[in-house]
């Protein structure tokens, strides 16, 4: 049966950054033969089709024509091997909830990920990452439908091809097929992962009072410097990092710590540096910025955020402008993270 299908639906309260923008149509699929419903009626009118999971990372600069599917598909299942937990959740399940669910069954890996906003789906596309560690670090596999065929097909890690902030379904295989369900090896045991140097401090503070650092407690501290630093886009709307930290090459590199000494940069495998747009935008003097009704965090000016009736094209211009000046002042193009529709 083809799941109830809306005409001229607001998504307003289906994005982070609560745009104003319609779907011309707009459908829920709960199971995979919604979806496939789904696909053949967009496939039989010709139309476009735009999968949404938490909306957490997209810019919807218009409306967006043709069929928007709302993937929520639920579900959870595990099972234990050779010391490890796999576990497949499906693409609708909320990322930070599986967190928490996960950390309290004893499989462990997860937390430096707490309260990262949006599904387990679109977690894949964009490898999400924080405070250390990335999605990619504990992935296993996913499934995936090809929008065309309707064919179910699975990805190992090899195959999804993760990068910083980069997958396989942001290049090659990009609007190609909709995640349904992805897989993830966790630890029976704990593994601590505390080098980031702001966990660092939190975790050093507690040892100094003789606690013990358990996972929970990296999940809480996580949460602690998440809510410090970042906007709640339940209270304040925004889509996260709005640019991905850029990646310059030794040289460059050099020449920056030589004017500025104080900026921070990561060393990356291949002798580049990885710089924090944060604060390239803050030396900019941006940081805090307001146009009309966008403005750029106070508290982290990576993110950038809806304080009341701001449209995607009022988003994107504040974003142009920001990028304009770190261009001019660093000669350093910034690239946006979101995934920018309806344009
Ligand atoms: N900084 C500034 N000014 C700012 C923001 C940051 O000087 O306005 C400096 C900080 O002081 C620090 C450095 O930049 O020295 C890094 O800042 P932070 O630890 O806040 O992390 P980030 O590089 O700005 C990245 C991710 C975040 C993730 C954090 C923690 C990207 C694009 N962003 O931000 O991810 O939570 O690291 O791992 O890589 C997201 O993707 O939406 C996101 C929030």
């Amino acid at each position: 049966m083809t799941p109830t299908i809306l005409e001229k639906v607001s998504l307003q309260s289906y994005n982070s950054l609560a745009l104003p923008a319609e779907a011309e149509y707009f459908c829920s699929v709960e199971n995979h033969s919604d979806l496939l419903a789904a696909l053949a009626f967009a496939r039989s009118r010709d139309m476009p089709v735009t999968p949404l999971g938490g909306g957490s990372n997209i810019v919807l600069a218009g409306d967006i024509l043709g069929l928007v599917i709302l993937v929520n598909l639920k579900g959870v299942s595990s099972r234990l091997e050779n010391g490890s937990a796999y576990i497949t959740f499906g693409a609708g399940e909320n990322w930070h909830d599986q967190v928490q669910h996960c950390l309290q069954q004893g499989w462990y890996g997860l937390e430096n990920l707490s309260l990262i906003p949006g599904n387990m789906g679109a977690a894949a596309i964009q490898n999400i990452g924080a405070y250390g560690v990335e999605l990619g670090d504990l992935f296993v596999s996913l499934t995936a439908m090809n929008r065309l065929s309707g064919e179910l097909v699975e990805f190992d890690r090899a195959a999804c091809e993760f990068g910083y902030r980069d997958s396989l379904f942001k290049n090659a295989a990009r609007d190609r097929y909709i995640i349904v369900d992805i897989c993830l090896g966790l630890s029976l045991e704990p593994q601590l992962n505390i080098q980031y140097p702001a966990l660092q401090a939190l975790v050093d503070q507690h040892l100094a009072t003789g606690a013990e650092i358990t996972p929970e407690l990296v999940s809480t501290m996580v949460c602690q410097i998440r809510r410090e630093k970042l906007p709640d886009p339940s209270i304040t709307p925004n889509a996260g990092s709005f640019f991905k930290n850029p990646v310059i090459s030794q040289a460059k590199a050099l020449q920056l710590a030589q004017q500025y000494p104080q900026m921070p940069r990561y060393a990356q495998a291949n002798g580049d540096s990885k710089v924090p747009a944060g604060w390239l935008i803050e030396q900019c003097g941006f940081k805090g910025l307001q146009r009309g009704p966008v403005a750029v965090h106070q508290d982290q000016a990576l993110v950038l955020v809806n304080l009341g009736g701001a449209s995607g094209a009022q988003v994107l211009a504040l974003g142009e402008e920001v990028r304009t000046a770190v261009l001019e002042h660093f000669e350093i193009a910034l690239e946006i993270e979101p995934r920018v529709y309806g344009a």
